[in-house]
């Protein structure tokens, strides 16, 4: 079989379309023959590409844009293997595209083809960099059950506040741009989660000449919708990253979250074997006694706090290089290995600020704390996830 993906610099330039519009996809079967077939009828008389990157799709995604691409070579694929994300995928799609204005919409049909259409028409022009469909121009409808229609509303006064551009709906995923207005971002975008929009207007101190369409969101032609709490706390997290200029990656905002998730677990299982757990007798240690239920106790909630660390860090802050099978229990080991010198520097730490420093006996545990938990996101990295 021919080898689906394509490299930019093979096309020859003179064939260099207009506009390269990127569809990313992930399980999008059942709709992505419709959708490409009904934009392209909208594009009629521009001279355009469709770029669909899709992150090795279980169903017949693939299949059905090869298809398309053999009796239109408009149509193009590139299949992504063992990585995800949404962002990620669509950064991939414009750096392979050969477009002058770069593009992106949805693969399930959610995204208005007559707002696309004036999209294009609008940027084309020439006299904007970005230009958006937005849901919140005026009342449209959202297509959105209440309850997210009410988290995209706060989303979007939270992105607002980072942001300070002028965008109505900075949570679109329909959009178009210039190569020029997006190489001035490309070199500070995160790629984490969902909202590319908000990456990279918040990546360029470029402002660009801006945009907007009113466009509605549509009902999904059959499939599922991939958006989880995950993508909530991606964009939380691309926010910190992005608020504090790149000192405190999207990424480590993530680990984070999960470090203090595992606090709880380890308190929770802490109270529970204590509870529960009666052993007598203990070893001998020195002048003391250590109590076996103790050992047991503690060591019970360490162990299973690390595990649940490695689980959930597995699902979610590196979901993108998620371990499966046998590269798991090699990392979940690794993961081990990093958190126990994590925790013999946090000792060490903390008795050192506290005895030789003289700093308040809490002050230390908890700056130890903050301090072994940046070298367990670089152990992670290093002997977990590796990267
Ligand atoms: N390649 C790739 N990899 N594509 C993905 C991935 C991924 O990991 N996750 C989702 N997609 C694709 C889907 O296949 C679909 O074409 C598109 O991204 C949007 O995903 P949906 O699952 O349909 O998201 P949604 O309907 O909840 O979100 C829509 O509304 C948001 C605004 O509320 C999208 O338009 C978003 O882009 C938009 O931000
Ligand atoms: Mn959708």
């Amino acid at each position: 079989m021919p080898d689906a993906n394509f490299a930019a610099d093979k096309a020859p330039d003179v064939t260099a379309p207009d506009l390269s519009l990127i569809i990313c996809t992930l399980n999008e079967g059942a709709a992505i023959r419709s959708v490409i077939t009904e934009i392209a009828g909208h594009l009629n008389g521009i001279h355009f590409e469709i770029v669909v990157v899709d992150d090795d799709s279980k169903d017949n995604t693939a299949a059905e844009v090869t298809d398309l691409g053999k009796a239109d070579p408009r149509v193009r694929l590139f299949v992504r293997k063992g990585e995800r994300g949404l962002s990620s995928a669509a950064i991939k799609g414009w750096d392979i595209a050969r477009g002058r204005v770069l593009g992106i919409m949805d693969g399930d049909g959610q995204h208005d083809p007559v707002a696309i259409r004036a999209l294009a028409d609008m940027i084309l022009k020439g006299d904007k960099d970005l230009v958006c469909a937005s849901r919140y121009i005026g009342k449209t409808d959202t297509g959105l059950s209440f309850i997210r229609d009410l988290g995209s509303k706060a989303a979007t006064l939270a992105t607002g506040l980072v942001l300070k551009a002028p965008l109505t709906d900075p949570m679109s995923g329909c959009f178009m741009m210039t190569r020029d207005w997006y190489e001035t971002a490309r070199p500070n975008l995160t790629g984490v989660g969902f909202k590319i929009l908000v990456d990279l207007v918040a990546s360029t101190k470029v402002r660009p000449r801006f945009g907007e369409v009113k466009a509605s969101l549509r009902q999904r032609q059959g499939g599922e919708s991939k958006l989880d709490i995950r993508v909530v706390l991606d964009l939380g997290a691309l926010l910190v990253e992005k608020a504090t200029n790149g000192i405190i990656s999207a990424r480590f905002v993530l680990f984070g979250l999960v470090g203090v998730s595992g606090a709880f677990v380890y308190a929770l299982v802490l109270a529970l074997s204590h509870s529960l757990l009666r052993v007598d007798g203990g070893l001998p240690l020195y002048r003391y006694q250590v109590r076996y239920d103790d050992i047991i106790n503690y060591g019970l909630a360490i162990w299973l706090s690390m595990t649940w660390n490695f689980y959930i860090n597995n699902v979610l802050t590196f979901r993108d290089k998620r371990l499966k099978g046998w590269p798991m229990l090699t990392g979940l080991l690794g993961f081990y290995f990093a958190c126990s010198i994590g925790a013999l520097l946090s000792l060490g730490v903390a008795i050192l600020l506290k005895d030789y420093f003289g700093i308040h006996w809490f002050a230390a545990g908890v700056s130890a704390a903050l301090l072994s938990g940046v070298w367990n996101y670089w152990g992670a990295k290093a002997f977990a996830w590796n990267q």
